[in-house]
């Protein structure tokens, strides 16, 4: 025990992190006012209140009974739970189905069980404090089997346990290391895994909070520049749960359009239209998949938002649509700042109609940014929100259909990084400084360009990428990851950072392939396109000036193992889909630490080089420059090699040789796995589904695979296809069931094939009840195919 935190005591004060907080003291009085129960303490106001029978919110405000407000993060309303409680001399008791929350009088402490009696959280001797400068603080005991996870774009390892992590967007152009606590995104959530159960925490503050998750031992805390403490707790049990459960109150994200989970090339910038003409003929040529290009700073005249360079890009339209007809969709950059220029629409519209931010006296706030000195829209009022993402018309009518954010933390070039913190913004009619609302400022920008965006697409699903953001950021955009750089630690990083942000309920993250600063390498870019495959976003970027980092950059050899990933990325597409899908319904993610499907193995506690798509799949990429062999662990069950067929034992690591050429990929036994085929873009007919069996004795194999028109929201009436596929073997016999479930779309194969692997000699294959005839055995392997007779796929 350290002798920092654990001296506050009731009425006392106790010195942390070179303040001194005040206890909320010992409980006084309470009340029940519609169904929230309101408790008063000698030094504060807590506040208790169910909004499902799994998530409760606790709420202290040092001064008055809690305000029950939320942050534009929440958009879930509290549901009508049945709620009991029990009062004794010293304690307090309120209970739904799942869970029990019991606060402790004297002093006031909180502890919160499941319905099995399993102790989730409990505050530890200093409880709930505040100080003297309005900050508020949480202590919690940790267990000493306590492993944290998610709390957003964090650098470091996986398992947060032992790191301190503050919560304010920052434009971080370097560096990115351990030492970075703070970069774009505030995810101010996490889950703890504690043998095998986990539980999750969401501290719904938007001023700069700091996790505390290494001070002490045997306690973390998290705390906030102001506002109250105000945090809900979910129960769990398994970490797939407390993700269903946090998404339910901050939102999940929707389907994203197919093309946007091809492969997308980017570089600050492709300079003129000419320039973005040759680049799509080469990938064309050169017979690379390509699903978007990005246009960055320099399309636009004079870095003015919603505009083109007249002479860089003399027919911006025909460009798009030339493009378009190649497979190919155009993404422009859009910064928050708008240039001070009279002459300028946009900001004679900001000005004209007051949607910019301003000091309390009433002057605007300038900041300088690529144009120079720039003012920056208002986010916070609904209305400047509409304004401006009704100003996208400008794209939607060029034919674009996807936009980027970038600097929207908001970044301003001068020493505090962001805009002057005393900046009091609007709200509408309920004003607040910067320094509340900064950590929102990327999320609203994000709601008011998707928003816009999806108005003027005419049904069409927009795409949006954005650096900053909040909790929440997943309802509208895809998170990349920003300036990170062409280091081999800088890929490694990547991972554990992007499966923090899939468990802080952002499904659809990505790293710069190929690293954004500083020059890549070919064996760097093969090995980092290699990961791209199976990271949920896929985009090659890099700075200004650097080396062109293209896949035909460093020559032949690397450009054919570049461009096989990038083509693979296209054959896994359709299981990507699915995962897609699946994120979008129920908050877990696409690319998955082992943790999350093995929470029992202490193996993956803080396994953070190598990940799972779904399930079934374990990709062991090489992170290290001139290696050609690594370490995998495979936790329980049979696995096969991807590539080679071999078997390989679970529960145990395994020594992998991967030359240039391979990126290790492991199939559990018993998985089902759809493919598509090599395609130049997602715009090109899926002609063939493939269904991968891996079947296994004694086990019934199932997956749902799912499409729909990858462009519209159709699918949100019921426009989908869904279909699952079962496998047993009985006797000898495989015995295969295609189920179609839903039938409101239809997809376009017109061919489907079985690949069944591993299955013993003398196996019959049924489909459907019917045993198969055109059974094809792969000479030299253990690789049976049989035609799928299409009538499966209707419905029966
Ligand atoms: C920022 C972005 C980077 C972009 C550059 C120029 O550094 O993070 O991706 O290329 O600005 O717009």
């Amino acid at each position: 025990m350290q002798d920092t935190s654990f001296a506050i005591h009731p009425g006392k004060k106790i010195h942390v992190n070179g303040t001194n907080y005040q206890s909320i003291g010992s409980f006084v009085s309470y009340n029940l006012e519609e169904k929230v129960l309101n408790i008063k303490a000698e030094n504060g106001h807590v506040s208790i209140s169910f909004y499902r029978d799994d998530i409760v919110r606790i709420t202290m405000n040092p001064k008055k009974t809690p305000s029950l407000k939320t942050s534009f993060a929440v958009i879930k309303i509290p549901e009508d739970v049945d709620v009991v409680g029990r009062e004794t001399n010293g304690e307090i008791h309120v209970s739904s189905n799942k869970l029990t929350v019991v606060i402790n009088k004297t002093p006031i402490r909180i502890s919160i069980f499941d319905n099995h009696g399993r102790l989730l959280v409990s505050e530890n001797e200093a409880g709930m404090g505040f100080n003297e400068k309005k900050e508020v603080i949480c202590f919690k005991e940790m267990d000493k089997d306590d492993h944290f996870y998610g709390f957003g774009e964090k650098t470091s390892f996986l398992d947060k346990r032992g790191e301190k992590m503050t919560m304010w967007n920052s434009d971080v152009y370097a560096p990115h290391n351990p030492e970075i606590d703070a970069l774009y995104q505030s995810i101010p959530y996490f889950m703890t895994i504690r043998n095998g159960d986990a539980h999750g925490i969401f501290f719904d503050n938007t001023f700069k909070t700091v996790f505390d998750m290494k001070s002490s031992n045997d306690s973390y805390s998290f705390s906030a520049e102001g506002g109250q403490l105000d945090y809900y707790v979910f129960a769990g049990p398994t970490p797939k749960a407390v993700l269903e459960q946090y998404s339910e109150i901050t939102g999940r994200m929707p389907i994203p359009p197919k093309w946007a989970l091809g492969y997308h090339q980017s570089r600050y910038s492709y300079e003129t239209e000419q320039e973005v003409r040759e680049l799509a003929n080469n990938f064309l040529e050169k017979n690379i998949p390509l699903d978007a290009i990005y246009l960055d700073i320099h399309y636009m005249d004079g870095y003015r938002v919603f505009t083109f360079d007249e002479e860089r890009f003399p027919n911006p339209a025909g460009l798009i649509q030339d493009l378009k007809d190649a497979g190919i969709h155009v993404v422009p950059i859009v910064d928050p700042g708008v240039k001070e220029d009279p002459e300028y629409y946009v900001y004679q519209e900001g000005v004209k109609g007051d949607r910019f931010c301003k000091y309390i006296e009433g002057n605007i706030y300038f900041g300088d940014v690529w144009p120079g000195k720039s003012a920056f829209p208002d986010l916070t009022i609904s209305n400047v929100r509409k304004w401006w993402g009704e100003k996208h018309k400008f794209y939607t009518d060029l034919g674009i259909e996807g936009i980027w954010n970038d600097m929207n933390e908001p970044a301003v070039f001068n020493e505090s990084k962001t805009m002057d913190l005393r900046v009091m913004h609007d709200n509408d009619g309920d004003p607040k400084t910067h320094r509340e609302m900064h950590n929102l400022y990327g999320l609203l920008m994000g709601e008011s360009t998707y928003e816009g965006m999806k108005a003027q697409l005419n049904g069409n699903r927009p795409f949006l990428l954005t650096r900053a953001g909040f909790a929440g950021v997943q309802r509208y955009g895809t998170v990349w990851t920003g300036d990170n750089r062409s280091f081999w630690e800088h890929l490694q990083m990547a991972l554990p950072m992007c499966m923090n942000l899939g468990l802080s309920g952002i499904p659809f993250s990505g790293p710069d392939v190929g690293g954004f600063a500083h020059d890549s390498t070919g064996q760097l870019l093969t090995r980092w396109t290699q990961v791209g495959t199976f990271t949920p976003y896929f985009r090659n970027h890099s700075v200004i000036e650097s080396i062109r980092q293209e896949p035909w950059s460093f020559g032949q050899d690397y450009e054919n193992i570049i461009r096989k990933y990038i083509q693979e990325r296209y054959v896994w597409l359709p299981y990507l889909y699915t995962l897609f899908k699946e994120a979008s319904v129920s908050g877990v993610p696409v690319m998955r630490p082992l943790v999350l499907e093995f929470p029992d193995d202490k193996n993956t506690f803080n396994l953070a080089d190598q990940f799972m798509i779904g399930s079934d799949v374990i990709v062991a990429p090489i992170l290290k420059p001139d290696t050609y062999h690594r370490v995998v662990y495979l936790p329980e069950g049979i696995w096969v090699n991807y590539w080679t067929e071999e078997i390989l034992e679970g529960g145990k690591h395994h020594l992998i040789h991967a030359d240039l050429e391979t990126l290790p990929i492991f199939i559990k036994k018993g998985a089902i796995i759809t493919h598509g085929t090599v395609k130049r873009s997602t715009e090109i007919k899926e002609s063939k589904i493939t269904v991968h069996l891996y079947p296994t004795e004694n086990e019934i194999s199932s997956f749902t695979h799912y499409e729909d028109d990858g462009k519209t929201f159709a699918y949100n009436n019921g426009q989908y296809f869904q279909c699952n596929f079962e496998a047993k073997i009985v006797d000898q016999i495989l015995e295969i069931d295609i189920n179609v479930e839903h039938d409101q779309f239809k997809p376009e194969w017109e061919k489907g094939i079985f690949v069944i692997h591993g299955l013993n000699s003398g196996t019959e294959i049924k489909v459907n009840g019917a045993l198969q005839g055109n059974v094809k055995k792969q000479s030299d392997s253990t690789i049976i195919t049989v035609l799928i007779d299409m009538e499966h796929f209707n419905k029966k």
